[in-house]
């Protein structure tokens, strides 16, 4: 078992720690924040996300998982050092890769003679060179190991993945960096380290677009009368095609796929192809955050200033609490400036939510939707499908719901007497 120190808890570090130290590996995760650290030493977590406090506290029973407070207090005896630090995007769309930088410089001198500096983070293309350049290090290998998590299940991903990449022109760190996997049951790719960061921003651009795609397969079915559902359902059984990331919603969001999106974007212009299908991709994104708001104001008609409106979901996605370039904020932005009032209710948010001074969040469902003319649905959290939807009838004001996830039961919901308007159907 291998001595792993990880650089950066936040959601992708604390995910490979927990997971490393669950598959027997000792694992050190630091991070700059003392009060963040002392935090996860007492097994509380920071973020929603499902069996993560179940694994931290397995590790630090064990005595697999520690947390520390600086890099170097983890890297100077360890094998492998995971950088897993933010790549915020830039102002030029660009990711910003000061932390990464930073973190590299910081533990350079303390690294043990053969041992591995792996990244993890998405990190720009030719990121892996550039560590290598910062740590100065001939005897340390740079090795470049994506993410490919999701939110909501990420300690699955990672322990049952489609797939481990590793970009490495080192045979030999290679095939160590892949022992620490020896216990995942998953197909181990290794290429050069360019090719493994472009398969990062590859899978989610395609993903991405696959989104985009269905989105506005979902506007065509609504101009042609079909059904969307049935329409994606068919196309699913295409085993080319798949079955999963094709349902349509009010946009897509999160920390990744808008920055990952927009970075290949730039990566592909800085060195002189145009990826014009890509920034195409993002404007039917754009596009989709607006027709979404435009079926609620429709419901509302002329005059939508000052009417009320209830809103369930503002999370990017469910079983999450992360609001990051949430759809549903870009949806309640659009309709808030038409001067909607707006009470919103996500089991995951508590608390008003910054980029959305006007919308009162509140902490019950029923609450949001009482004497609301529309309940529009932005996030599929499972709650929602299995609501009081006669109780909701008699407290909202009009019988209105725009469903922006397809989530509810249309036809129940028509025979209560709700006017219902789903995407592409
Ligand atoms: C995404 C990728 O799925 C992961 O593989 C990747 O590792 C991760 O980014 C990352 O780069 O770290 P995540 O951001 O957690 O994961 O979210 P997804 O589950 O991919 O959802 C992204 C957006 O697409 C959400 O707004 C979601 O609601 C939307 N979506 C997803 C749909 O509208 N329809 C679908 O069928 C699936």
């Amino acid at each position: 078992m291998a001595k792993i120190a990880v650089i950066g808890t936040g959601y992708v570090g604390l995910t490979t720690g927990a997971c490393f130290a669950h598959l027997g590996h000792e694992v050190i995760c630091a991070d700059i924040d003392a009060d963040k650290v002392a935090m996860l030493q007492r097994g509380e977590i920071p973020i929603v996300e499902r069996d993560l406090d179940r694994f931290v506290k397995e590790g630090l029973s064990s005595g697999n998982l520690s947390f520390v407070v600086g890099a170097i207090e983890a890297s100077k005896a360890s094998e492998f050092h995971y950088l897993c630090v933010p790549t915020p995007q830039g102002e030029d769309g660009a990711a910003d890769l000061s932390y990464l930088e930073r973190a590299a410089a910081e533990i350079a001198e303390c690294l043990p003679t053969g041992s591995v500096v792996v990244n993890k983070s998405t990190v720009p293309v030719g990121s892996t060179g550039i560590v290598a350049r910062v740590l100065g290090r001939s005897d340390v290998a740079v090795v470049s190991n994506p993410e490919f998590l999701r939110e909501g299940t990420a300690l699955d991903d990672f322990l049952n993945p489609d797939r481990v990449v590793i970009g490495c022109s080192n045979q030999e760190a290679a095939i160590r960096v892949a022992a620490l996997y020896s216990k995942v049951r998953a197909p181990i790719m290794v290429t050069d380290p360019i090719s493994a960061e472009t398969i990062k921003y590859a899978s989610n651009a395609f993903l991405a677009s696959k989104l985009s795609f269905v989105n506005a397969i979902a506007n065509v079915c609504e101009a042609v009368g079909a059904d969307v559902n049935d329409v994606v359902l068919g196309m699913g059984y295409d085993k080319r095609i798949g079955k999963e990331f094709l349902h349509p919603g009010p946009g897509w969001g999160g920390s990744c796929f808008p920055k990952d999106t927009i970075a290949l974007a730039k990566i592909a212009e800085d060195h002189g192809y145009e990826f014009t299908f890509l920034n195409e991709v993002l404007r039917v994104n754009e596009e989709q955050f607006e027709r979404t708001a435009q079926k609620v104001l429709d419901v509302l008609g002329h005059d939508p200033a000052g009417r009320r409106i209830g809103c369930w979901g503002l999370t990017f996605k469910a079983g999450t609490d992360d609001l990051r370039q949430s759809p549903a904020i870009e949806v309640l932005k659009r309709v808030s400036a038409a001067g909607v009032q707006i009470k919103a209710y996500d089991p995951a948010v508590k608390g008003p939510v910054a980029e959305l001074p006007d919308v009162e969040v509140v902490s019950d469902a029923y609450e949001a939707i009482e004497g609301a003319e529309v309940l529009v649905v932005l996030t599929e959290w499972d709650e929602f499908r299995w609501m009081d939807f006669d109780r909701v009838a008699e407290l909202m004001e009009g019988r209105n719901i725009v469903d922006g996830r397809n989530l509810l039961e249309r036809t129940q919901l028509i025979r209560r007497g709700f006017t219902y308007r789903g995407l592409g159907r």
